[in-house]
C-alpha cells in the first residue's frame, strides 16, 4: 500500500469527512454505527449502518453517536473514528500520516484528549485540534488572516456555527441547535399531521433534499410521492408531498436559525459589522444546500449571503489546506498530543 499523506478530519454529527493531503476528499460516509445491544457487537459502520436506518432487525439499533449538539456514545464516537481513520490510514509502521480533527463544539477537555489518544491508535503520528469555524472558512476560501471581518456558518446536522473571524481568531461565535436535522424534524411531524402518514427518518431526509425548501417565494413548485404508514389504518401508503408544502412545515426551524444570526450580528463591534455587511456571509455544511436558504436569510439580514463551493466538505477541505500551510496557519491549531 502507498503512503499516505497527512489527513485532516471533520467529525461530523451526521457525516464523517477525511481530505488527505494533495488528494482532496477520500472518505464521506455516515456518522452512524449498527449494533447489536445485548452485547454491543458492531455490526456495520458508516454507509451500510444508515441503509438499515428504519429497517433494524431485531436486537440490533442503529447508534448516531454525536446527535441533538451533544456527545450521546462516547465509545462508539471513538469506535466510528478509529474506523475510518485506519480504513484511511491502513498499516503503516512507518510515515504515520499527521491528522488535524475538527470535532464538535460540545466535546469537553476530557473527551478532546480521548480522542486525540485514539487517534494515535489509529495509526496517526500527531494530531491536532482546530476550530470549526476556521476550519470551515478556509475551506470555502476566506483568507482568514486578514484583519477585515469575515462572517461564516456552518450549518450541519446537529448545530449552526455561527463566527465572525478576524485576523485568524475567532472574534464572536454562537453555537445554534437549529440545523438540518431539526428541519428533518419537522418535516417528519407536519407529513404526520397534514397526511396521517408516518414517515421515516431517512424519507424525510431524502425529501428534504430533493424537494425541499424554505423560501416562501419560491416559484419551482416540486412534488415527491412519499411512502409511509397510514396512522388509522396502520397500512402503507403513499402521497404527493410538495415543496410549498416544506416551506411551511420548515417554518419553525428556520425562524430560529434567522434569530441566531440575528443574535450574532448584534453582538459584533461595530467596525467588524461593517466588514460583514460588505463582504457577505458564507454558508457551508451540507445544511447549506437547503433550497432557498441563502435567498431568506440575504432577504431578512439585508446582507449578501453565498453558499460556498462543496459545502459539506468545507470544513474537512480547510483541515486539509491547514496541514498543506502549517506555516502560516500553526498559531490557529490547538492542542498537540505527540507521541515520543
Ligand atoms: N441537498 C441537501 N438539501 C438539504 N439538506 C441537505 C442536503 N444535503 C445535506 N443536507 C443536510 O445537511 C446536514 C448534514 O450536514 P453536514 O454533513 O455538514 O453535518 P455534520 O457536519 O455531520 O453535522 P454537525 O456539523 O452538526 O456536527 C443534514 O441535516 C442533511 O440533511
Ligand atoms: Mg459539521
Amino acid at each position: 500500500m502507498a503512503s499516505v499523506e497527512d489527513i485532516g478530519i471533520d467529525l461530523g454529527s451526521s457525516n464523517v469527512l477525511i481530505c488527505e493531503r494533495g488528494k482532496g476528499i477520500v472518505l464521506n460516509e455516515p456518522a452512524v454505527l449498527a449494533v447489536n445491544h445485548d452485547t454491543r457487537n458492531i455490526i456495520s459502520i458508516g454507509h451500510e449502518a444508515y441503509q438499515m436506518i428504519g429497517r433494524e432487525p431485531a436486537g440490533i439499533s442503529v447508534v448516531r453517536p454525536l446527535q441533538r449538539g451533544t456527545i450521546q456514545d462516547f465509545d462508539m464516537l471513538s469506535i466510528l473514528l478509529n474506523y475510518f481513520v485506519m480504513r484511511v490510514v491502513g498499516k503503516h509502521l512507518f510515515n504515520r500520516p499527521r491528522a488535524l480533527l475538527s470535532v464538535s463544539a460540545t466535546a469537553n477537555e476530557i473527551e478532546k484528549r480521548q480522542l486525540i489518544l485514539g487517534m494515535l491508535e489509529a495509526g496517526a503520528r500527531r494530531t491536532q485540534l482546530i476550530e470549526r469555524p476556521l476550519a470551515a472558512a478556509m475551506g470555502a476560501g476566506i483568507p482568514i488572516n486578514e484583519v477585515s471581518g469575515r462572517m461564516v456558518a456552518d450549518i450541519g446536522g446537529a448545530t449552526t456555527d455561527i463566527a465572525v473571524i478576524s485576523s485568524g481568531e475567532i472574534m464572536a461565535r454562537s453555537i445554534q441547535e437549529s440545523a438540518g436535522d431539526q428541519v428533518t424534524d419537522a418535516i417528519i411531524r407536519y407529513i404526520r399531521l397534514k397526511h396521517n402518514l408516518l414517515i421515516g427518518w431517512r424519507t424525510a431526509e431524502d425529501v428534504k433534499s430533493a424537494i425541499g425548501s424554505v423560501d416562501p417565494e419560491d416559484q419551482n413548485d416540486l412534488s415527491l410521492p412519499v411512502a409511509g404508514r397510514n396512522l388509522v389504518s396502520g397500512l402503507p401508503r403513499q402521497v404527493d408531498v410538495t415543496s410549498v408544502e416544506i416551506v411551511e412545515a420548515v417554518e419553525e426551524p428556520l425562524r430560529l436559525l434567522v434569530e441566531g444570526f440575528h443574535s450574532v450580528i448584534e453582538r459584533i463591534p461595530a467596525e467588524l459589522a461593517n466588514d460583514v455587511f460588505d463582504d457577505g456571509i458564507v454558508l457551508t455544511g451540507g445544511g447549506a444546500n437547503l433550497r432557498g436558504l441563502s435567498t431568506v436569510l440575504q432577504r431578512e439580514m439585508q446582507i449578501p449571503v453565498y453558499v460556498a463551493e462543496h459545502p459539506q466538505e468545507c470544513i474537512a477541505l480547510g483541515c486539509g489546506l491547514a496541514l498543506e500551510r502549517p506555516g502560516e496557519y500553526q498559531r490557529i491549531l490547538g492542542d498537540a498530543r505527540k507521541r515520543r
